[in-house]
């Protein structure tokens, strides 16, 4: 499959990096605002063409697109590329509102093409690891999920930049980039809650600093952290009463292990680079792509899961007070 990239930012170097270890998707083309920047990315990478107008992208021959610009962007250039028969992978969150992605997933459907989330969670293979895991650990009882993590942009906004992630009219903050992690594992392990309650803190530019949500289910509460601002020192915790699974990554589920009640443990995965998690990301795209019949159980799991994820994220930040200058895209 050849496949083009929307962005020039490290996270688009980590996805074709990743791309590269099961060789299914061939970097083909570079999509950069700025033709300099993407003609150097494209040399790096060895991608043969070079694009500055998504239009001009959009009647190429490229396969697939990757998207990694910023959030506010997802929606209509996955539009545009869907349009095109082009198969889409876009960086998380895929779009804004729940509304916008089941329009595209259905413009997907209706042009034969493949429409996913950029999620590692979920093409992760640690995941069935830590889905077993919970059979383990007795009655579950509550679970701490936490992505807390001091932003390298940071320190560029305390001198008065503003960066895209700290501003709210590229859709961005603390829940979109970080939180969701918290709210994907949630909804994958736990199901559905009866109720979300949220809060969050506000930097000036209006953004999210940082926030926490309540996933109330009758018979526990899962408690979701995260933030921009502070970086975690411990692990995310789910509370069985026979034992408890720890996990340092909600994301990248890397080093899990389980401690029992009598203090014994038992390890359940070490560390994976990021390079080989985004080659899950890319190799589990491909089959998307190359074995629908194959894949139709995964894929529509991934649908389902992306959209609850949405509309969860959707309640968040009502209950919080999160607000972008944003228009929300409409079918035509
Ligand atoms: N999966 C992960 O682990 C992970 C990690 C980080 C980020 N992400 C996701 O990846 C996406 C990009 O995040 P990022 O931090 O890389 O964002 P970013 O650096 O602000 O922007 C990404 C790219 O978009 C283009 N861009 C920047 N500002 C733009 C603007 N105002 N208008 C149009 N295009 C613009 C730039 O490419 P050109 O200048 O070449 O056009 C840039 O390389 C986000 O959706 C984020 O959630 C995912």
């Amino acid at each position: 499959m050849k496949y083009a990239v929307i962005g020039t930012s490290w996270i688009t170097q980590s996805f074709i990096d990743g791309a590269k270890i099961h060789g299914k998707m061939i970097l083909d083309a570079v999509y950069s605002r700025d033709e300099k920047r993407g003609g150097e990315f494209a040399l790096k990478n060895g991608a043969s063409r070079v694009f500055t107008d998504l239009d001009a992208l959009a009647s190429s021959s490229v396969d697939a697109v990757y998207i990694a610009s910023p959030n506010a962007f997802h929606a209509r250039q996955t539009e545009k590329m869907l349009k095109a028969g082009k198969h889409v992978l876009c960086e998380k969150p895929v779009t804004v509102t729940p509304a916008e992605l089941e329009y595209l997933m259905d413009l997907a459907d209706r042009n034969g093409v493949i429409y996913a989330e950029a999620i590692m969670y979920m093409f992760n293979p640690a995941r069935d690891i830590l889905r077993n895991a919970l059979g383990e650990i007795g009655k579950i009882t509550s679970a701490n999920l936490d992505f807390s993590q001091l932003s390298s942009k940071y320190p560029a906004y305390k001198r008065g930049e503003l960066p895209n992630i700290f501003n709210p009219s590229m859709a961005a903050g603390c829940l979109e980039d970080l939180g969701i992690y918290c709210v994907y594992p949630a909804l994958d392990l736990f199901g559905e809650p009866e109720n979300i309650k949220a809060s969050a803190a506000f930097l000036e530019s209006g953004a999210d600093g940082s926030g926490n949500a309540s996933f109330e289910y009758g018979d526990k509460t899962v408690t979701l952290t995260y933030s921009k601002l502070g970086q975690s020192r411990s692990y995310s915790q789910i509370f069985g009463d026979e034992g408890t699974i720890l996990l340092e990554s909600v994301s990248k589920l890397t080093d899990m292990k389980i401690v029992f009640n009598d203090g014994s443990e038992k390890a359940l995965i070490g560390d994976v680079p990021k390079e080989q998690l985004m080659g899950f990301e890319a190799d589990g795209f491909s089959k998307l792509v190359s074995s629908p019949g194959e894949t139709k159980e995964f894929y529509s799991l991934l649908r389902k899961t992306a959209l609850a994820t949405s509309k969860a994220m959707e309640k968040i930040r009502s209950e919080a007070g999160i607000k972008f200058d944003y228009t929300p895209i409409t079918e035509e």
